[in-house]
């Protein structure tokens, strides 16, 4: 039986595409390559490009690759993005999320897995903040995840299609063995453009607000290996394929650092200095978001294995000088 990721030529997805195939599992990746890339699935694996709303496409694709399972990473993911242009994100995230659920009902595939957000919780009263505080999300980005997490659950009521919504913290870092990483040219998130000032590949970066309540002015965010994110998944998958009920969990260390904090880590890995400018705020943007993470220890038996600020830019720093070498690959 065959496990479909879409976006699995993205940044996420392709982690999660090496993770199913070292535990030995058949894997059919359906991507846009909008912000995807081809050389980030390995050869073996069909990669179909096309879009996961497309009804009729994703449908083929479940019924010819007999799949059983569906892990949902295909999104758009830039907040500020999200302020600016909300239509697109309700569109790409929430009416064609509809659309991959329909195929999944129809086909009766019974697991699902999708990619859901820390941005659903918006400013929480207090942090770690847990999977049961009130969603009050704060920008487009996050509403257009919640509306899905919200069909999820109604769909499971009504049909056999089991789920686990994974509530990302921040995401960063890069495999290990340096098979991926965060390719995305313009990317915004905070580690990739520090590693990027760091390495010279851009003249220096702003922080975006330094007046918020927090220790140091600065935001404050849990950020998480992309490794552990997703073997989070994998257990997920155990989890589903078990009998376990539908479940949501939040995917974060329970640790936040300020972006000044993350600032000086990647100065101090990298070895180097680099011009940071103190700017305003940027739209959107929660002062502190930590996950409590006792539910998917306890549900998923889910261990992290890189919590580590340092090696987590070591590797991002690593992947952003192989990136920089391979330039030019599609
Ligand atoms: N930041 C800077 N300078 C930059 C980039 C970012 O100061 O050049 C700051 C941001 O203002 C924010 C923090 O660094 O305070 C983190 O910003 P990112 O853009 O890296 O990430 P976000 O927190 O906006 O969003 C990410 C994911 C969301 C997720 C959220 C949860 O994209 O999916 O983390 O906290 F919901």
């Amino acid at each position: 039986m065959t496990i479909l990721v879409t976006g699995g030529a993205g940044y996420i997805g392709s982690h999660m595409v090496l993770e199913l195939l070292d535990a030995g599992e058949q894997v059919i990746v359906l991507d846009n390559l909008s912000t995807g890339f081809r050389w980030a699935v390995p050869s073996h694996v069909p990669l179909i490009v096309g879009d996961f709303g497309d009804e009729e496409l994703v449908s083929r694709i479940l019924r010819e690759h007999q799949v059983s399972a569906i892990i949902h990473f295909a999104a758009k993911i830039v907040v500020p993005e999200s302020m600016a242009d909300p239509l697109t994100y309700y569109l790409n995230n929430t009416a064609k999320a509809r659309n991959l659920i329909a195929c999944a009902v129809a086909a009766r595939i019974e697991h699902f897995i999708f990619s859901s957000t820390a941005a659903v919780y918006g400013e929480p009263q207090s942090n770690p903040v847990s999977e049961d505080e009130m969603l009050k999300p704060i920008n487009p980005y996050g509403r257009s995840k919640w509306f899905v997490e919200m069909m999820l659950e109604d769909v499971a009521r009504a049909t056999g299609l089991r789920h686990v919504v994974l509530r990302y913290f921040n995401v960063a870092g890069a495999d290990p063995q340096g098979r991926s990483g965060q390719s995305t040219p313009d990317a915004t998130h905070l580690i990739k453009v520090a590693v990027q000032a760091a390495l010279g590949f851009r003249p220096g970066m702003d922080v975006f607000g330094t007046d918020y309540p927090t220790r140091d002015g600065s935001c404050e965010r849990d950020y998480i290996h992309v490794s552990d994110l997703v073997r989070a998944h994998m257990d997920a998958l155990r989890y589903l394929r078990a009998g376990g009920p539908s479940l949501v969990c939040n995917v974060g260390y329970q640790k936040g650092y300020s972006v000044l904090d993350v600032i000086k880590m990647v100065k101090s890995v990298a070895g180097v200095d680099f011009p940071v400018h103190l700017s305003g705020r940027r739209a959107g943007d929660p002062a502190v978001i930590v996950a409590s993470n006792a539910r998917i220890k306890s549900t998923l038996n889910w261990q992290p294995q890189h919590n580590d600020l340092q090696t987590i830019v070591r590797q991002a720093l690593d992947w952003e000088r192989r990136l920089h070498n391979r330039r030019g690959e599609d």
